[in-house]
């Protein structure tokens, strides 16, 4: 039998039916009554996993002088130990964002509840660490934006028992509405600081100015990843490690060739996965390789082409993707056929944003 690991993938669809399926109608996109800027306690807190054992929690503050300091520990208001990170900041036009945060905790006990409070002040947060063992569950969704039908999606994974979440690209769709960054993250906070939420890029994190900004400045300044935990040189692509999984997050919209850096990680990173340790092998990124939807039809082709003999030699089990809005399951399948030892093809982009694609 097969060890434990269970996916729950969050898509609007609740229920399949042998009818024809009638998508519920787009909902508004939220509205945010607050003004972030006018609060002085740590905002958009976030966790990640960050090597084994360490967590990195995130925060943006509006105090220049405000530290980078976590204290934690086991009991409520008792904080046993502290840990000092790095803060950054940019500016996007006209928009200056405020000190964005970045501290690694750790060393913590597996399956443990932490209190953490950040900076010093403000409120105090509760985090629970993964398990080391089987049964250990993700909760999976991806594109998911700032509408009713995201808020939705959260409730339902809110109501879960989940241990990490897996987001396969497309978060805020600020689409260089810099502000929008700073909603989303408050909008996910409620979860995304009690549980690791480990991400990858989507289109719509990309906000390039020809010869003017990097493509994924907003991003990786405020959704650092474990990118050098995994020997990575890049936040766009990364792989961590829980209970007997090891996750590979891959970049859709950054170079991915054979002669690229991030061909030549990846390659280094699955011969270094031990299946006695970790036997299950995952793969996310936000593309999809095998889609039947009419949306973003051969978008996937360049990479699959790409990357899809390496993974497959990997022995990858499944592939999470999103970008096209809807739910999608393949069977095992390698260079398009079916395939018993290729992997099975998740498309799972249907977490809130309201269009049919993108
Ligand atoms: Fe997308």
């Amino acid at each position: 039998m097969e060890p434990k690991l269970v996916l729950l993938v969050f898509t609007l669809i609740s229920a399949t039916a042998t009818c024809e399926y009638i998508r519920p109608p787009p909902r508004k996109t939220l509205h945010f009554p607050w003004d972030s800027k006018s609060s002085s306690h740590p905002q958009q807190v976030h966790i990640s996993l960050a090597g084994d054992k360490n967590m990195r929690v995130s925060w943006v503050s509006n105090e220049k002088s405000s530290q980078s300091m976590v204290e934690y520990g086991t009991s409520p208001g008792r904080y046993s130990n502290r840990s000092q990170g790095e803060s950054t900041s940019y500016s996007y036009l006209f928009y200056s964002s405020g000190k964005i945060h970045h501290t690694v905790i750790g060393p913590l006990e597996d399956n443990t509840v932490y209190y953490y409070r950040c900076g010093g002040e403000g409120p105090e947060y509760k985090l629970k660490t993964p398990p080391a063992e089987f049964p250990v569950m993700f909760a999976v969704a991806g594109d998911l934006g700032q509408t009713g039908w995201t808020k939705t999606t959260l409730d339902h994974i809110d109501r879960c028992k989940y241990d990490v979440h897996l987001l396969p690209g497309d978060l805020s769709y600020a689409d260089y509405v810099q502000h929008r960054w700073d909603t989303f993250a408050e909008l996910v906070e409620p979860l995304a600081s009690t549980r690791p939420w480990m991400v990858t890029q989507g289109n719509h994190e990309k906000e390039s100015i020809l010869f003017f900004k990097d493509g994924f400045q907003s991003y990786n300044s405020r959704w650092k990843m474990p990118f050098e935990e995994s020997g990575s040189s890049s936040n766009l692509y990364y792989s961590f490690e829980v209970a007997g999984a090891h996750i590979i997050m891959l970049g859709s919209y950054t170079d991915y060739d054979e002669h690229s850096d991030q061909y030549n990680w990846l390659k280094a990173d699955v011969a270094k996965v031990d299946r006695k340790k970790t036997p299950w092998l995952l793969v996310l990124f936000h593309v999809p390789w095998y889609n039947s939807n009419e949306a973003h039809q051969g978008e996937g082709d360049r990479m699959m082409a790409a990357m899809e003999t390496l993974l497959h030699a990997a022995s990858v089990d499944i592939v999470l993707a999103g970008h096209v809005h809807a739910y999608e399951r393949t069977e095992r399948v390698n260079n398009g056929k079916l395939d018993p030892c290729g992997a099975v093809h998740i498309t799972i982009g249907d977490g809130g944003k309201q269009r049919r694609f993108s």
